[in-house]
Order: structure tokens, then C-alpha cells, then sequence
């Protein structure tokens, strides 16, 4: 018992499985099974164990192997006889993954939520910075500056994939799997289409073995979180690099940053940390579910009872991860200035001055080894960059405006680029895309 056991985690589905019940009474009810008094009476006895549940006065017993039997046989003790009917016609292998299909449905709503209102935070955080810049980096090197509010809304893009991804999942969750029965339907004249209609439900399943053995949903709505979190990983792994001295881009609020029990000194990145740290069991429920799964045989193997603790620990650490990071980056400071140093570095304006050859009629791969020379002679000869491009025959005084501070950003013009311009597109889009995904939501 200590082994099979599921009630310490399945108990979460209580309300799910009430919802269940009822709409599986009323059915029964509607197939003449039961008499209007004990369909009364049924649902009566739920409500009560709804009350006992809600006020922790349920008492649970030692032969409760998982809520579902909890439940029915509290129902039982409290209808007698018409108690006994509540289970006609149906399995917990149709009930179970009923229930986990509402709990689903209803906790990607959450995490939808919560991925929304960091958005938010993006978004207010971009328009904030107005057109501060920072570097680009790509290999981890300085490439070309792009405006902060740029590489934040870069960041909120993911999401609105994450989002994206989990509005999807939750419409192919959307089918009930309820009069499946153990595997086979039923020889009662019961309306699996009608019992789906009361739950909600979209749609009703076709083939009562896949009903109860299909757990795709979990797998979907794993990954979903999974590369959610690795999302937040990342988004992460920039913070605890921008908060180093060696950075210096960003300051950790007091509230939201850790001391060291030994360093007097240390203001820690934990919470970032820590999202980057438990994206790995993010992964690992992902891929231990379709360990599970794979070689499952049809129909209901009691393995699938392995659906629920991933499932439960991916939305509860994702959830509480996206409340943590949006606290974190709701109250960091930029140091703009610090940002704005690295930004303008010289050469950071290598490649707009080969852009400006170009414009000027010389071949790119040629305008790139014109400025790559003048950049190797600047740092083999110490030679400041604009000292360089103004004697330049081919570059010359006109292009020296271009290493200027804050030039360089401003030279990215196309559309989703970096420079002011499209950023002022893009904080637009990504203001009416937040919008629409609250309304689908
Ligand atoms: N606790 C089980 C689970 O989570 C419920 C279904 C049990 N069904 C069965 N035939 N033993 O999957």
C-alpha cells in the first residue's frame, strides 16, 4: 500500500474529481440509471465532501488508495445505497484522466497568467529605458549596440511563444475522455458527448482506449513549461552576468538578492540562480514522463499514475519561478551609464563605418577588411579608432561622426533591428500582442 499509494499527491485533484462526479451523476440520472431522489441525493453527498474537504475535516482512512476511491466511498457512507451508484458505468481510469484534463485546462490558465504579467514588466521596463543602449553580444563578445529596451523585449518575445504554445496545448487537451469506462465504453446507455457538453469540454473522444491512455497532455504541457523555464534560464543566466562587477549593468534590489552567511560584502543573484537551477528538473520531468510512456501497451497501465507528480512540480515551480523573476526584474536598476560606456566603445562602430564604404559604392568584403585593418592597427598601435578613420583615405573626415557616442545604435533601421525606430515599432507590436494574449487567455 505504501508503494501503490497516490492519495499524498492525487488529493490535489479533489475539486476536479467533484466536478467529474457530478457531471457523471446527472448523466447516470439522465440514462434513467438513477431516480431523481438518488441523483438529488448524490450530488448532495458530493457537496457535503466538498464542505468536509474545504474545511479539512474529511477523514481519510488507511484503505484510501487514491482520492477517487476517497471520495466515492465518503459518498457512500453519506447516501447509502444511492451512494453505491455513483461508480456505474465508469472506471478511474476514465475518471482519473478526466480529472487531470480539468485540473490542466485550468492551471495552464495560470502559468498563462503569470507569463503575462512578466510581459508586463518587459514592456514597462523597455519603455522606461527609453533609448538607452547597450552592447549586442554574439559568442559572448561586444558585436554591435542595440538599445537595452531591444534586447528586454527579446526576452518577452519567447514568452509570447510560450503562451502561444500553452493556449495550444490546452485546446488539444480539451476533450473529455469521460464514459470511456475502464477501456471499452459500456454496455449502459450512457451519452459520453452530453457528459462531455456539462464538463466543458470542446470535444468528446472518439476511441475509449486512447481515452484512458492517452497522456499526451501531460507531455505537451511539460515541454511547454520545460522550455518556458529554459526561457526564464536564460533570461537568468544575463542577469547574474550583469550583476558581476566585472559587468556592472545591473543592481540587485536588497529584497530580492541574498547575503552570504560569510562575505559581508555579497549581494547574490539567488533567485536567478535558482530559476536557472531548477529548469533541470523542468527537463527531467519532461523526459522522465516519456520514459513512462514509451512503451506502454494499450490501454490503462497503473504506470501512467507516474503522470501527476511531474506535472504537479513543472506548474509549481514555473509559477512560482515567474512570480520570482518578475519581482527581480520589476526591481533591478540598470546602470545606463555603465551600459552606455560599453556601447559606445569605438569599435563598436567597426561595422557602420564598412556600411558607410558600402553605401559609398565599395564592396562589402572589401569596406570589411578596409575596417578591419584600421580596427587591428588601433589596438596593435594604440591608436585611437576616430584618429585612424579620420587620416583614412578610403573612410576620411566625413565618417568620423559614426564613432561618435550613440551613433552607432541609431544606425539599425530595419525593421526589428535595434535602433530607435523599429524598437518604437516593436514596443507598439508588443503591446497589442500582450493585449491579445490577455483576451485569449
Ligand atoms: N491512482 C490511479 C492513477 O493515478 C487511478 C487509476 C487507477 N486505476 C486502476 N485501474 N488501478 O492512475
Amino acid at each position: 500500500m505504501a508503494f501503490t499509494v497516490s492519495l499524498p499527491f492525487d488529493s490535489r485533484l479533489a475539486a476536479d474529481d467533484l466536478t467529474g462526479s457530478r457531471a457523471h451523476v446527472r448523466g447516470l440520472a439522465r440514462a434513467g440509471i438513477l431516480t431523481e431522489d438518488e441523483c438529488a441525493s448524490v450530488l448532495s453527498a458530493l457537496d457535503a465532501v466538498e464542505v468536509e474537504l474545504l474545511n479539512e475535516t474529511f477523514v481519510f482512512v488507511s484503505s484510501d488508495e487514491d482520492i477517487h476511491t476517497a471520495v466515492e466511498r465518503r459518498v457512500t457512507e453519506i447516501a447509502g445505497p444511492a451512494g453505491a451508484k455513483l461508480h456505474t458505468g465508469r472506471s478511474r481510469n476514465d475518471q482519473v484522466a478526466t480529472d487531470l484534463r480539468l485540473f490542466t485546462k485550468r492551471e495552464i490558465g495560470v502559468v498563462i497568467d503569470k507569463t503575462l504579467a512578466m510581459q508586463r514588466v518587459l514592456l514597462d521596463r523597455a519603455q522606461e529605458v527609453g533609448e538607452a543602449a547597450v552592447p549586442g553580444y554574439t559568442h559572448l563578445q561586444r558585436a554591435q549596440p542595440v538599445l537595452l529596451a531591444h534586447h528586454l523585449l527579446a526576452h518577452g518575445w519567447a514568452l509570447s511563444r510560450d503562451i502561444d504554445r500553452l493556449i495550444d496545448a490546452r485546446r488539444r487537451l480539451d476533450v473529455s475522455p469521460l464514459g470511456a469506462g475502464a477501456l471499452a465504453g459500456s454496455s449502459l446507455p450512457l451519452d459520453p458527448a452530453a457528459t462531455a457538453e456539462d464538463l466543458g469540454f470542446a470535444d468528446v473522444f472518439a476511441n475509449s482506449l486512447d481515452a484512458v491512455s492517452d497522456r499526451d497532455f501531460v507531455a505537451e504541457s511539460l515541454f511547454d513549461l520545460a522550455l518556458l523555464g529554459v526561457h526564464l534560464s536564460r533570461l537568468a543566466e544575463e542577469i547574474i552576468l550583469w550583476s558581476t562587477d566585472e559587468f556592472g549593468f545591473l543592481g540587485l534590489a536588497d529584497a530580492y538578492s541574498t547575503g552570504s552567511s560569510m562575505l559581508p560584502q555579497k549581494k547574490n543573484p539567488d533567485i536567478a540562480e535558482l530559476t536557472r537551477g531548477k529548469t533541470g528538473r523542468l527537463i527531467g520531468n519532461l523526459t522522465g514522463l516519456l520514459a513512462t510512456l514509451k512503451a506502454l501497451p494499450l490501454a490503462y497501465n497503473r504506470d501512467l499514475q507516474e503522470d501527476k507528480e511531474p506535472l504537479f512540480d513543472s506548474l509549481d515551480t514555473v509559477v512560482l519561478a515567474l512570480g520570482a523573476m518578475t519581482g527581480l526584474l520589476a526591481s533591478s536598476t540598470f546602470r545606463l551609464d555603465v551600459m552606455a560606456e560599453a556601447a559606445n566603445a569605438a569599435t563598436a562602430a567597426a561595422t557602420d563605418l564598412a556600411e558607410w564604404l558600402v553605401s559609398n559604392g565599395t564592396p562589402f568584403r572589401d569596406a570589411h577588411a578596409i575596417v578591419g585593418a584600421l580596427v587591428r592597427k588601433s589596438l596593435d598601435e594604440g591608436i585611437a579608432l576616430r584618429e585612424l578613420v579620420a587620416s583614412s583615405p578610403e573612410l576620411g573626415p566625413d565618417a568620423v561622426f559614426l564613432v561618435d557616442p550613440g551613433i552607432a545604435v541609431t544606425r539599425r533601421t530595419t525593421p526589428g533591428g535595434g535602433g530607435p525606430e523599429p524598437v518604437a515599432a516593436q514596443l507598439k507590436a508588443f503591446a497589442t500582442r500582450i493585449a491579445a494574449d490577455e483576451a485569449r487567455n
